[in-house]
Parts: structure tokens; C-alpha cells; sequence
């Protein structure tokens, strides 16, 4: 027979075969086993929503496709903020006509010179939020209650003062002479100044270089200044879409001038922070109810928080974190005032009255131990399911007395197994589970094999002890540092509060692993990042340590280490966290974002220091830049 040639019989006989299979199927589907099938439970996953995210201009599905049995805390709390950032992402405004509307109506005032430059700036830089600069007119609120003509002294008597500030300029569009340079800060500051100073009338701005904040105004002076702010709200129909010629290299008489500048380092930072706060709130009001203090940002029964704002707002946690937090008790450069003294700085605690402006460290493209590199990553499924950090052990002058009590020495200590032979703490188990709901409750679990087998945690280096670290050598060793490559290999990063602020947060966010924060800080960027949605929140206590973790990797039933306790994985939820801050950190937090804010907080700082402040601004109404912009891209 020639090859090819078909016989007839066999072929037959197979798809005979393949017939009867089929129909048995069928009848087992069908027939003996519908209720059985019938229960199966089916996430309602819709593809088309869920990829959504990945394209910015898509609209943003209603509820996140989440598992829907599941009880536990963190799935109700992921659900509720998620509906909250898609709130904001559809309220962000489409046109510069509807910029202007809302800042008028938000702010009560015209928008400042030179908005309408800086909003094609922004869109120039494919700006995705033109709405959420909230914080600048927080931070510049209370110096429309200061004369302009005394912000601008204030600025000139720093520059002779030893107040620590580096002086940048703005002189014909151009960077000028800064003054008392720092070692590197300065230079970062007149790099991103370069970008704006084009839009820019002559400026002198102050520059704080010390890690920590510096201003501290009593809250009584800041509420009856921003009383007077409330006053100037005044919307002039026509006003002039520039700003004024000041000549700030005019010698200044400031000899009179005490800026009041003291030091405060190592000394209890809640003596000035309780002055600055509401007098209702818990920092002022010591005999309030503790758990009724806690529960306005902590979920009571899985203590994880639900507010991070507050979480971090020292009129709330303050009295409990004074001696937990080195910022608060053990500070090594507080050089603080409680005037309201104008100075830029890069991060504070929500009582300061600095002006944030987005850190040199984030614009520093030259250091790569915190800018994101793509190579460096790995994606989420070659990962580790292991928390890491590494770290200096900054974050307050350590001593034999103290340093236990500094946030990264109680960070280390609380995943270092050989610590935890007698720890007990609390997290969620499952307590009952079928087809239709799991559900979980508060259960003592000891962490010590859990720790070990999950938490890569320790310091690369044992530095800056008082008189030396001799003291911590039979309680720490140091481990080998990591690179942003090793640290990728790991699902879960934690970021934890150095002597100020994290500048590694950006790579964080940016990469494909899930960020894990914890801070007492406040930066320009808060607005724009959604607990729960971009990163898993901590408290600065870390008592929810455990039950955050295991409620992502989850522990096996009767598994080793598991001490009884039952929590299934959560792996899909941490690579949504993962993926989502990623592609918002792509958007929002570039170096054209930086440009973005940086040349925004400048033109209100430059209108609240000009004369004629209340008589300047841009009151158009923006149909004229949209008309040329409709004509150039064509509409969004
Ligand atoms: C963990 O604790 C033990 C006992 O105190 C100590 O010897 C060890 O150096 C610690 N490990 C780290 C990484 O700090
Ligand atoms: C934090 O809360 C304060 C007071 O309620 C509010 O003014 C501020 O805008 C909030 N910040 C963020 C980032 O949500």
C-alpha cells in the first residue's frame, strides 16, 4: 500500500471511540453530578474590567473583581479604598477650563500668574492629575496672614542667619548664585529649578538642609493666620497675568529680625508638637479613651490601619508614639522654630509649617541606590514570598538606654527569630469556611519558624552609637547590603522611617514587588497614593506586623510553623497591590511630575511674597488655551 493512502476502517472506528467518550461526559455532567457542579464557586473575575488598569484612558471598572467570600478585614478595607481612588481618578479635570473652575471653587481664589504656561507645562509632560495640589496651598495657606515685604525678609535674614537653609535663586528666568550651598542638596534643588525657572519672576527661596522638619507654629497663631487668608479671597474680574518686578538683592535691613531658631535635638519633639495641635485632639487631650483614639485609624479587630492619613498625624498617635519613634525623642538634628518662618523642605510631620517641596533624592538620577531600574526587576511569580529590608541604623542618636526603642532597632527585633522564642502575637485565622464564605478571627500565633522561614530583615550597617556601638555587639549583627537587585527578588518590600523619611519609597512603588509602609512623614506626594491600592499600610508600632504578612503568604493548615493557625494565601491580592502602584507610580510620580509640582508650589510661593498679591493672577476663564490646544493635539 502507498504511503498516505487512507484505510477507511480504522478512522472509523477511533471517532467512534471519541463518540462514546463524549457522550459519557455528557451524561456525568449532565445527569449523575448537577448539584455537586452547581456549587462550585466561580470568582467573578471580568477580564475586561480587571486589564482596565493598564490603560489609563479605559474607563475604571465599579468594584474590583476581589474574591467575594473571603471575610477578612484586608479584602473589605482593599474594596473600599479602591472605589475611593477610582473616585479621584474620575474626578480628575479634562480640560484647563475645568482646572480653573475647580481651583476657584476649592480655593476661593483666582489661580496665580502664569497658570494657564504651567498647565501646558504639564499636559506637555503628559500629566494625568491636574487637580490634587492640595498640599501646596496648605503648606502657603498661613503666609497670606504675613505681609509680603516680611515673608521676603524672613528669607533674606536666613541667608545671614545660621539657620541652616541653603539660599536657590531665580534671577531673568535663570538660576542664579545660591547661597550657602549644601553638600549635594543644593545642587539637586538647582537642577529641578533649571526645568521651571523660565515661568519664574527673580525668586530667593530657602532650602532646609538638615533631614529633619523645622517649623513648628502654635496652632492658635496658625488658625487666627489662616483666618486672615480667608479674608483675602477676593476674585478682582481682571487681574493682571503677571507678577511684579521685586529687587531681592536690595540690601535688607534685618537686624531686628529673631527667627527664633532653637535646638531641640534629642529632646522630646511631642513639648512642640502638642502646641501645634487642635486642642480637642488626643495630644492635647491626654484623658480621651485610648481604643476610641485608635479606632479612627486602626480596624479593632485586625488592628490594620484603614486611614493612613491619620495613622500618622501626631495629634492622633503622637502620645502613644513619643517614645517609639526616634523623630520624636531622640532626634539627632532638630534645629527648630516656632515662628512662621518660610523654608522649603523635603518632608515633615503634619503639625510642621514647612513648604514641602518633592525631595532631591527622587530627582537624583545620578544615585543609583534609589532610582527604580527596570533591569534590575524581576517579574512577580520569580519572586520570593518574603519580606525584606535593609538599612542603616539611623533614625535617632542610639545609646545603651535607648536604642530599643528607636523604629528600626523595633523593626529588626520583631523578625529576628531567635528573639521570638517567647513571643505571642495576634493575627487572623480561619475560623469557618465553605462554598459561600470564609471567615476568619483574632488568634494567637507564636512568629518565631514563621519569621525565620519569611522575613529577610537586618541592619548592612551598626553605625552612629553614642559613645561607640560596642554595646550591640552580642545583640545585632549586621547582614550583607542589597542592591535594588537583590531586593527585587522579594514579593514584599518594607520601608521603614530612617532619621526622616525613606528615600527608597519610589523604587518601591515603581517595581514589580508590593510595598509595605510605615512613617510618621509627610511628602508632597501623599494625595496621590492610596493605602491598600499602591501599598500594604503599617503601623509605626508594627503590631500588625504579623497578621499583614500572613494574610499574604498565608499559612498552611497544620503546615510547619503554622502553630495551628490557618490562613490561606493571598498571593493574587499582593501582585494586584504590586501592579497597580506601579503603573500609578509610572503616571504620577516621574521626574516630569517633580517638574509638574515644583513649578505649581513656585508660582503660588512667588505670588504669596509679591506686593500686589491680591491684585495678580490669572482670571481668565481657560476656554482660549483649550481652543489652541483642541487646534494642536486634539481633545483627550
Ligand atoms: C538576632 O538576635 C540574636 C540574639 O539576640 C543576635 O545574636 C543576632 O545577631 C540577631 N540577628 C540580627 C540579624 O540582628
Ligand atoms: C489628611 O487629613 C487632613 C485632615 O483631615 C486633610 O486636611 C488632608 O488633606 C489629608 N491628607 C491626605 C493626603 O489625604
Amino acid at each position: 500500500m502507498a504511503a498516505g493512502e487512507v484505510r477507511p476502517w480504522p478512522v472509523f472506528l477511533l471517532a467512534l471511540v471519541g463518540c462514546l467518550l463524549c457522550a459519557v461526559n455528557v451524561i456525568i455532567l449532565t445527569g449523575v453530578d448537577v448539584g455537586k457542579i452547581s456549587k462550585i464557586f466561580l470568582p467573578k473575575v471580568d477580564t475586561k474590567k480587571a486589564f482596565s488598569y493598564l490603560n489609563p484612558l479605559r474607563p475604571i471598572p465599579e468594584v474590583d473583581p476581589l474574591d467575594e467570600i473571603d471575610q477578612h478585614p484586608i479584602a473589605a478595607l482593599m474594596r473600599d479604598q479602591l472605589k475611593k481612588y477610582e473616585q479621584y481618578r474620575r474626578a480628575q479635570s479634562k480640560s484647563f477650563a475645568q482646572v480653573v473652575k475647580k481651583y476657584r471653587m476649592k480655593y476661593g481664589r483666582h489661580p496665580p500668574p502664569n497658570f494657564d504656561q504651567w498647565y501646558r507645562f504639564a499636559r506637555k509632560r503628559n500629566c494625568v492629575n491636574f487637580d490634587d495640589f492640595d498640599q501646596i496651598m496648605d503648606d502657603l495657606r498661613p503666609f497670606w496672614g504675613i505681609k509680603p515685604a516680611d515673608i521676603r525678609a524672613m528669607v533674606n535674614a536666613m541667608d545671614i542667619d545660621r539657620s541652616r537653609v541653603s539660599i536657590l535663586r531665580v534671577r531673568g528666568n535663570k538660576v542664579g548664585q545660591t547661597s550657602r550651598p549644601d553638600p549635594w542638596r543644593a545642587s539637586v534643588f538647582e537642577k529641578m529649578l533649571e526645568v521651571v525657572a523660565p515661568f519664574l519672576p527673580d525668586l530667593d527661596i530657602a532650602m532646609s538642609y538638615l533631614d529633619e522638619p523645622r517649623v513648628v507654629a502654635p496652632w492658635e497663631e496658625v488658625q487666627a493666620k489662616l483666618a486672615e487668608e480667608e479674608k483675602t479671597r477676593i476674585q478682582h474680574s481682571e487681574t493682571a497675568n503677571e507678577f511684579s518686578k521685586i529687587d531681592w538683592d536690595a540690601p535688607a535691613d534685618v537686624s531686628g529680625l529673631d527667627l527664633g531658631f532653637f535646638d531641640h535635638s534629642g529632646k522630646h519633639y511631642m513639648d512642640l508638637a502638642s502646641k501645634a495641635c487642635p486642642p480637642e485632639s488626643y495630644a492635647r487631650r491626654p484623658e480621651l479613651d485610648v481604643k476610641y483614639v485608635e479606632s479612627k485609624y486602626k480596624d479593632p479587630v485586625g488592628g490594620f490601619i484603614h486611614n493612613f492619613n491619620l495613622s500618622s498625624d501626631i495629634c492622633t498617635v503622637g502620645p502613644h508614639l513619643s517614645n517609639l519613634h526616634g523623630f520624636l525623642f531622640s532626634s539627632s538634628t532638630t534645629i527648630a522654630t516656632q515662628k512662621l518662618v518660610p523654608i522649603f523642605g523635603e518632608c515633615k510631620v503634619n503639625v510642621n509649617n514647612d513648604i514641602l517641596f518633592p525631595a532631591n533624592k527622587y530627582y537624583d538620577f545620578n544615585d543609583p541606590r534609589y532610582i527604580y531600574n527596570d533591569e534590575q526587576d524581576v517579574p512577580w511569580n520569580d519572586k520570593s514570598p518574603q519580606m525584606v529590608w535593609r538599612g542603616v541604623t539611623s533614625g535617632g542618636v542610639q545609646n545603651p538606654d535607648i536604642y530599643h526603642r528607636l523604629q528600626r532597632h523595633r523593626f529588626v527585633a520583631l523578625t529576628n527569630s531567635s528573639k521570638l522564642s517567647e513571643t505571642e502575637v495576634t493575627i487572623m485565622g480561619v475560623v469557618s469556611e465553605d462554598d459561600m464564605s470564609r471567615e476568619y478571627a483574632p488568634t494567637f500565633f507564636h512568629p518565631a519558624q514563621y519569621a525565620e522561614k519569611t522575613m529577610d530583615v537586618g541592619f548592612s550597617a551598626i553605625v552612629w552609637c553614642v559613645p561607640d556601638c560596642g554595646f550591640l555587639a552580642d545583640k545585632l549583627s549586621a547582614k550583607p547590603g542589597m542592591e535594588f537587585k537583590e531586593t527585587f527578588r522579594f514579593k514584599y518590600l518594607a520601608d521603614i522611617d530612617g532619621h526622616s523619611f525613606s528615600g527608597r519609597w519610589y523604587a518601591f512603588l515603581k517595581s514589580r514587588s508590593m510595598g509595605i509602609k510605615s512613617t510618621l512623614f509627610r511628602e508632597w506626594h501623599d494625595q496621590r497614593l492610596f493605602e491598600w491600592v499602591h501599598f500594604a499600610p503599617m503601623d509605626n508600632r508594627f503590631d500588625d506586623l504579623y497578621a499583614l504578612m500572613t494574610y499574604f503568604t498565608g499559612l498552611e493548615k497544620g503546615g510547619e510553623g503554622s502553630d495551628g493557625v490557618y490562613v490561606p494565601r493571598h498571593d493574587a491580592e499582593a501582585k494586584r497591590i504590586a501592579d497597580r502602584s506601579r503603573e500609578w507610580a509610572m503616571q504620577v510620580l516621574r521626574k516630569e511630575d517633580i517638574e509638574i509640582y515644583l513649578l505649581r508650589l513656585l508660582l503660588e510661593y512667588a505670588r504669596v511674597v509679591d506686593d500686589n498679591r491680591d491684585k495678580i493672577g490669572y482670571s481668565g476663564d481657560g476656554t482660549e488655551v483649550d481652543a489652541a490646544d483642541n487646534s494642536r493635539f486634539g481633545f483627550p
